[in-house]
């Protein structure tokens, strides 16, 4: 069994994709342990809460220093004894202990096509602004696995999706969300938990052939 800890920072929508394929047997051999949040206010919380789990907040406001956030964090994080921390609109950078404690077992939901629209600065609404702002035509999605840098470690996998013309950042993150977002990260948790991702020389390799469409 896969225990896995969600870190969440707002509305939650990717928690609810991974609640919603963990009881419909999407994502098979897998547990939710804890639903961690930054943000005191975050309906992610109410939605860990909805499903039995536990949610506790943690954030960098209730302590004097950064030193002793990342800390405390890390001691959360420890006691849940979690095989995967899954990163779901999570806002706050990770403490390097953490990373370096973890490595290969943190991963990510970013709503981009990585390497375009990522790293310091791009997170939530903005990355869709950006997108818009050059005029990509398509975008889409990305889970990886987190390394030190922003949005630069492994990737596991990506989904495409088509821009629109009359696309606003709202509208173009919603469809990011409905059509990548929520299918790549529950497909990524189950494909962990199922033992076919592994990282050799830096990049992910799949043990498993996609399913083939019928043409
Ligand atoms: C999602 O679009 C996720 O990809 C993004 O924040 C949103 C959270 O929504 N994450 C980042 O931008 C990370 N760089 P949610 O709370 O409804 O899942």
């Amino acid at each position: 069994m896969l225990n896995i800890a969600v870190c969440v920072s707002g509305g939650g929508t990717n928690l609810q994709a991974i609640l919603d394929g963990i009881e419909q047997g999407e994502i098979t051999n897998t547990r939710v342990a804890a639903v961690i949040s930054n943000n005191p206010g975050a309906y992610a919380l109410e939605r860990a809460e909805n499903h039995g789990i536990e949610g506790v907040c943690i954030s960098p406001k209730q302590f004097p220093d950064r030193e002793s956030f990342n800390r405390a964090f890390l001691e959360k994080l420890d006691s849940y004894q979690v095989d995967l921390v899954v990163l779901a609109g999570f806002l706050v950078v990770l403490p390097e202990s953490m990373i370096q404690k973890y490595r290969n077992r943190i991963i990510n939901i970013h709503p981009s096509l990585i390497p375009s629209f990522c790293g310091t600065g791009y997170y939530g609404l903005k990355v869709h602004e950006g997108a818009l702002a050059r005029g990509v035509k398509v975008t889409g999605a990305t889970v990886h696995f987190v390394d030190e840098g922003t949005d630069t470690g492994p990737i596991i996998l990506q989904q495409p999706v088509m821009v629109e013309q009359e696309d606003t950042p709202e509208t173009l993150q919603r469809r990011v969300m409905e059509q990548a977002e929520w299918k790549i990260l529950p497909r990524a948790i189950d494909l962990i938990a199922r033992g076919k991702v592994r990282v050799e020389d830096g990049k992910v390799v799949i043990l498993e052939q996609p399913k083939r469409r019928k043409l």
